[in-house]
């Protein structure tokens, strides 16, 4: 019967073809042990000299790193693995060999697996990751689907800049400027009051200067935004979303977060609600820590963001940023003018900033103002004005950077391990 490692679990005792490839080997006198992979997942495969042809023996000895093959075996319980199964086997047809395969199971330096980032993909700690993006995916779909918002595409080429013009791409073809999005916000706005509730989910493009962990060029974001919601409305949305995501790769990837060594405690008290600090208190919560170097007005950097985050043992909202550093479009605080009615949310752990999020200016005048105190050209923003004078309403939305959430729930150190072809400073290759 042919089928795969995932499925192997309804064929004990029974013999099964699987389609592999060689992730690893080690072999002694009469006895052969295969670590296999089939991209479903990965399986020991173990070859008794006096079990199997002798040609079949000799080519379980000599089989070089990722030689592809059909195996075929007996399935059999194992406690030891992490799998819980691993296979007797009985057959070995080569497929393709693979000679000199460049990433050996010894350490390699981080600019060269980055190289062989094509190949990189297929080593276990990386296909645990990918593994856990796509349950983020699949979960984010599923929270949005069942809470009743709309999936709305915004365009990637825009004329706009909704989060400030210093980290745009330019792109050249049409007559006027035209930018890879670096957020799908305004056009969510607009779908919010064609729909009620909307969700996006695609790549936008950030031409950061900065080369840190927590940085990529290309990112993939979930962009919420519902009609008649105020902020606090939104918050509730944004702790109930995020804890789904943790409590679904919980429940859904245990063998990922085991192969990834995860502290799987901390992920379990990820359960809404979250706790809220204002900016104030934020900033005197950093003078009481030591940190001497921030004032109110400026915005926070990592040491700053993980100093706050360490305080609490879950996500944690930073609420009412000042105006002058957040974007022209966030609806003022209602008793002051100094600050906005905005939350970040700050993932624990060190893992930084992982949503951005506002109720909107929906007061026609006082968004002109905003957009003139910004220099933001009208005439690309024509459309948007419009949604404030035809029957405008309060609401709000945020941003999830599916990346640094990744990054988080995963445990890994950086984001670029993350996303499968990660774009960053000064790479483009593979
Ligand atoms: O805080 P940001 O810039 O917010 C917005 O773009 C809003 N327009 C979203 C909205 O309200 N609809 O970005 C949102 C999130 C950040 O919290 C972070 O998780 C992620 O996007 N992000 C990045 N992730 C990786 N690399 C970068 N360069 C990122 N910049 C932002
Ligand atoms: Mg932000």
């Amino acid at each position: 019967m042919k089928t795969t490692i995932r499925e192997v679990s309804k064929f004990v005792d029974q013999e099964v073809k699987i389609g592999a490839w060689l992730a690893n080997k080690r072999s002694s006198g009469k006895i052969a042990f295969l670590q296999l992979r089939d991209g479903t997942g990965f399986i020991q495969g173990v070859v008794v000299k006096s079990d199997v042809a002798e040609e079949v023996f000799t080519l379980a000895k000599t089989i070089t790193q990722e030689s592809s093959m059909y195996v075929t075996a007996v399935v059999q319980k194992d406690e030891r693995s992490p799998l819980g199964y691993e296979l007797l086997v009985k057959d070995i047809e080569l497929i393709s060999d693979s000679t000199d395969y460049p990433i050996t199971p010894k350490e390699h330096g981080t600019e060269f697996l980055m190289d062989n980032r094509h190949l990189w993909l297929r080593s276990r700690k990386q296909h645990a990751v990918m593994k856990i993006r796509n349950e983020i995916i699949r979960a984010t779909y599923e929270f949005f689907n069942k809470e009743g918002f709309v999936k709305i595409d915004p365009p990637i080429l825009t004329g706009s800049a909704p989060e400030g013009t210093t980290e745009l791409f330019h792109t050249k073809y049409f007559e006027e400027d035209a930018y890879l999005s670096q957020s799908g916000q305004l056009y969510m706005e607009a779908a919010a009051m064609a729909l009620g509730k909307v969700f996006s989910f695609g790549p936008t493009f950030r031409a950061e200067k900065s080369k840190t962990r927590k940085h990529l060029i290309e990112f993939w974001m979930i962009e919420p935004e519902m009609a008649f919601y105020t902020q606090d409305d939104s918050l509730k949305v944004q702790e109930e979303y995020v804890s789904f995501l943790v409590q679904s790769v919980l429940e859904n990837c245990k063998i990922e977060l085991k192969t990834l060594d995860r502290d799987t405690s901390t992920l379990e008290k990820i359960q809404a609600p979250f706790p809220r600090i204002s900016y104030d208190d934020a900033i005197k919560l950093l003078h009481e820590k030591g940190f001497d170097d921030i004032e109110w007005g400026d915005d926070f950097g990592a040491p700053h963001e993980t100093a706050i985050a360490d305080a609490y043992d879950k996500p944690v909202f930073i609420l009412n940023y000042p105006t002058g550093i957040k974007p022209f479009y966030m609806q003022p605080h209602p008793d002051r003018d100094d600050v906005v009615l905005c939350a970040d949310l700050i993932a624990p752990e060190g893992y930084g900033e992982i949503i951005g999020g506002s109720e909107r200016i929906h007061d026609s005048e006082l968004m002109k103002k905003r957009m003139e105190e910004h220099n933001l050209p009208l005439s690309a923003y024509e459309w948007y004005l419009d949604l404030t004078k035809y029957g405008s309403v309060p609401h709000s939305g945020f941003g999830l950077g599916l990346e640094r959430t990744v990054a988080w729930i995963s445990g890994v150190d950086h984001i670029r391990e993350t996303i499968p072809f990660p774009r960053l400073l000064n790479r483009l290759y593979p």
